[in-house]
C-alpha cells in the first residue's frame, strides 16, 4: 500500500503531494470503518466530520458517530444529534450520532449484575452478588470497556456503508485498543476454569441431568464478538485510523507516540492530516511580525512531520473563523479529500 502513498522522497524533505488522501481511498475502495486521533484540540471532530461529510456526498450510507464522553458533534453540526442517530439537515446520506454514555453505562452495569447474578446461583455461591457487581463496575476501566463495546455493536449492526467515529482522547483509545487483546486473553483463561469446573461438577454429580452452564454460553459468544471486533478492527482493507495534528511540538509528540502503538496493535494506520496550518496567500504586507513568526514556527514543524511521517495525507489551512455546519465542513473536506492545500506544503524548505 505504501507504493500508492504519495510522498516524494527527494534531498529535501518529503511533501504532500495533491490528492494524496484521494489516491488512499481510491487504493483502499472498501475502507468502511474510519477513525481520528490525536491530541485534544487539534481537529479530531472536525476532521471526522469532514471525512463523514465527503464519503455521504459520494454517495454512501454514512453514520458519523462520537464515543466521547464529551460530545461535540451537535455543535460541529450545529444540530442536535445527541441520543440516536439522526439524519443530518443539508447532508442526505448522512447520520450523526452522539451515544448517550451515561445510558450505556448503566446498561452494561445491569448486564453484568444479571450475569454475575446467574453465575453465583449456578455455582451454588451462598454470596450476596452486590459486591461482585460493586467491584467489576466502579473503575474507569469498566466505563471505557463499556463505551467500547457500544462502539462495537454500532460497527456489527451494519446498518450504514461508511463509520466514520469521532473518538476519545489518545490515552483512552490505546487502553481500548490494549484491552481488546486482554478481553480475549481473559476470557479464554475463563473458558478453560469454567469447562473444568463444568467437567468436575458433572463426575460429582449424581444427577443424570445435564444443567447448561448459562456463563460458559455467555463467555463463548463474548470471545466471539471480541474476536470479531478485533478482526474488523485490523482490517487493513476495511479500517483505517487518521492522526491529526498541528504543525507544533506536542500534538506531533501525541501522534507520534500514537502511531508506534497502533503499529504494535497491528491496527491499519491511514496516515497523518495536518491541520491549521496558515496560507501563503494569506499573509501580505501588512500581516503582523505575532503572525510571521507563527509561520516560520509552522514551517520548521512542517519540515519535522514531513521527515517524521511518510504518510502525510493533506494538509488543511487554518480558516477565518472555528469550522461549524455543513458548507464550512464541507471546505475542510475539500482540503482533506481534494488536495486542496498541497502548496502549503511548497512552503518547508
Ligand atoms: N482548520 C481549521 N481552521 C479553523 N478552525 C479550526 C480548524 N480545525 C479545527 N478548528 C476549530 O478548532 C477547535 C477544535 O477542533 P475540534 O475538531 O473540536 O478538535 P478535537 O476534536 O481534536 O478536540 C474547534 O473550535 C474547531 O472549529
Ligand atoms: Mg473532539
Amino acid at each position: 500500500m505504501a507504493q500508492a502513498v504519495d510522498t516524494v522522497q527527494g534531498q529535501q524533505a518529503q511533501r504532500v503531494t495533491p490528492g494524496a488522501m484521494s489516491n488512499f481511498l481510491a487504493a483502499r475502495p472498501h475502507l468502511k470503518y474510519v477513525f481520528f486521533g490525536g491530541k485534544g484540540g487539534v481537529g479530531k471532530t472536525v476532521m471526522a466530520g469532514a471525512a463523514a461529510c465527503w464519503f455521504a456526498k459520494q454517495g454512501r450510507r454514512t453514520l458519523l458517530a462520537s464515543t466521547n464522553p464529551v460530545h461535540s458533534l451537535s455543535s460541529l453540526l450545529g444540530q442536535d444529534v445527541f441520543g440516536s442517530p439522526k439524519p443530518v439537515a443539508g447532508m442526505p446520506g448522512l447520520e450523526a450520532y452522539e451515544i448517550d454514555t451515561k445510558d450505556t453505562i448503566e446498561k452494561s452495569k445491569r448486564e453484568i449484575s444479571e450475569k454475575i447474578r446467574m453465575f453465583l446461583k449456578f455455582a451454588d455461591i451462598p454470596t450476596k452478588a452486590d459486591d461482585f457487581v460493586q467491584t467489576a463496575t466502579m473503575n474507569p476501566a469498566f466505563e471505557e470497556s463499556a463505551m467500547f463495546e457500544n462502539m462495537i455493536n454500532i460497527m456489527f449492526e451494519d446498518k450504514y456503508e461508511v463509520y466514520v467515529f469521532d473518538t476519545a482522547p489518545t490515552a483512552n483509545a490505546r487502553r481500548l485498543l490494549g484491552m481488546s487483546q486482554v478481553y480475549s486473553l481473559w476470557v479464554n483463561k475463563m473458558l478453560k476454569s469454567r469447562e473444568e469446573a463444568t467437567a468436575l461438577r458433572k463426575a460429582l454429580s449424581f444427577r443424570r441431568k445435564e444443567e447448561k452452564d448459562p456463563l460458559l454460553d455467555y463467555l463463548l459468544s463474548f470471545r466471539d464478538r471480541i474476536g470479531h471486533a478485533r478482526d474488523l478492527l485490523c482490517d487493513y482493507d476495511r479500517t483505517a485510523f487518521f492522526f491529526v495534528t498541528l504543525p507544533e511540538a506536542l500534538p506531533i509528540a501525541v501522534i507520534r507516540r500514537f502511531i508506534g502503538w497502533f503499529n504494535d496493535f497491528g491496527i491499519p494506520v491511514g496516515g497523518v492530516i495536518v491541520n491549521g496550518v496558515i496560507k501563503a496567500e494569506d499573509l501580505g504586507e501588512g500581516t503582523s511580525q505575532f503572525v510571521l513568526n507563527r509561520v516560520e514556527m509552522q514551517k520548521s514543524y512542517m519540515k519535522q512531520i514531513y521527515e517524521t511521517f511518510p504518510d502525510v495525507r493533506a494538509v488543511v489551512p487554518l480558516f477565518e473563523t472555528e469550522v461549524r455546519g455543513v458548507p464550512m465542513i464541507m471546505r475542510v473536506a475539500e482540503a482533506v479529500f481534494q488536495g486542496g492545500c498541497a502548496h502549503e506544503a511548497e512552503r518547508t524548505d
